[in-house]
């Protein structure tokens, strides 16, 4: 009776196991079979109650059948995993053909390819980039630029101070009287000709103007400077001519209209001729032809003077541009915080 139970138990046990589709069906067939309530289990439980002479044959009969169950659950196990690891593998195969995938890359900000621009047309035309620090000192952003404390053109250039004596530069105009210094003290030291001068100083300055279309409390300015024996306003001209043609097109024209800077003698407001429409009148020039680009002027005797140049011997010109405003011109961009908010949507026209 035991026998046959036995035997049926193992015939089922065989089929389950043949027919079993995954690691945990098997897991569920060792515990019905094997497991402390499993059938093997039971029936030899239900030994106790057969007679003695019956038993050691019945015991090994049990033992066969569960060692028959070991053996195909092991042997089905490794077939599964061994197909599962197949699978793995086959899923998992990298095809060292494939072209790789491109890491994505950035290009320059737009107002980095203007200032870039830029330079490579003052370099192009003699000239070197200096520079200077963001944070300045009231001397040489007003005072030594002829502009002393109760000056009334302070008002010009609304300014953030962190000090008395301390702000963030307004333009960068002081790097004219910085690099002058610079150069009178290589002339002492290294025995260096300060003359003749011929920098580009572009950089950050900073407004206490609130943000709209047309400002920005940090905007990009690029200064000029040149001293030299016999420098005039024809010097002045000419460059600036030259620097619109390279930058606009060599139809552009420029004209000088007279304005007022306490740094500069005479000074001169500098427009260029509409690129857009070529002088006949359009939205970017709003219907004048002129498009207005820089200041400039004739660097005043007291600044020379500051920066330790005789105005008797010497004389130079001075500009300053806004990079941002040429920026927008060049691109045909509306409103200055586009450059700033760092939308990638916009940017990554350029
Ligand atoms: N610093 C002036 C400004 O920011 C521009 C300027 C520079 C004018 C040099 C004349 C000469 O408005």
């Amino acid at each position: 009776m035991l026998i046959e139970e036995l035997e049926a138990a193992l015939a089922a046990a065989r089929e389950g196991i043949a027919r079993a589709a995954g690691l945990d069906e098997l897991k569920e067939l060792r515990l019905a079979y094997l497991g402390k309530k499993g059938t093997i289990t039971q029936v030899l439980r239900g030994m106790g109650a057969l007679p003695a002479d019956q038993r050691p044959e019945v015991g090994q009969r049990v033992n066969e059948a569960r060692e028959a169950i070991e053996a195909l659950l092991a042997e089905r196990t490794a077939e599964m995993e061994e197909k599962a690891l197949d699978q793995r593998l086959a899923a998992e195969v990298v095809d060292v053909t494939l072209p790789g995938r491109p890491a994505p890359r950035g290009h320059e900000h737009p107002l980095q390819q203007v200032r870039d621009r830029l330079e490579d047309i003052f370099l192009g035309l003699g000239f070197e980039v200096a520079e200077g620090p963001e944070v300045e000192v009231d001397l040489y952003n007003f005072e030594l630029l002829n502009i002393p404390k109760d000056h009334p053109a302070r008002d010009m250039q609304d300014s953030l101070f962190i000090t008395d004596e301390i702000l963030l530069r307004t333009h960068t105009s002081p790097v004219q009287v910085r690099y002058m210094h610079a150069r009178q003290e290589a002339a002492r030291t290294l025995g260096r000709d300060p003359l003749p001068v011929r920098i580009i100083a572009p950089g950050w300055v900073y407004r206490n103007d609130p943000a709209d279309a047309s400002h920005s409390p940090m905007f990009y300015q690029m200064e000029g400077l040149v001293i030299d024996r016999g420098i005039t306003m024809g010097d002045l001209k000419g460059t600036l001519l030259e620097f619109a043609r390279r930058l606009y097109g060599a139809d552009v024209n420029i004209r000088l209209r007279p304005s007022y800077f306490p740094f500069t003698e005479p000074s001169a407001e500098v427009d260029v001729s509409c690129a857009v429409c070529g002088g006949s009148g359009c939205k970017v020039c709003k219907q004048t032809g002129w498009v207005e680009i820089l200041g400039a002027g004739m660097v005043h005797p007291n600044v020379l003077r500051n920066g330790g140049y005789d105005p008797e011997e010497v004389s130079g010109f001075a500009f300053g541009l806004g990079i941002d405003r040429i920026a927008m011109q060049v691109y045909g961009v509306e409103d200055i915080r586009n450059f700033f908010e760092n939308d990638l949507r916009f940017l990554r026209q350029f």
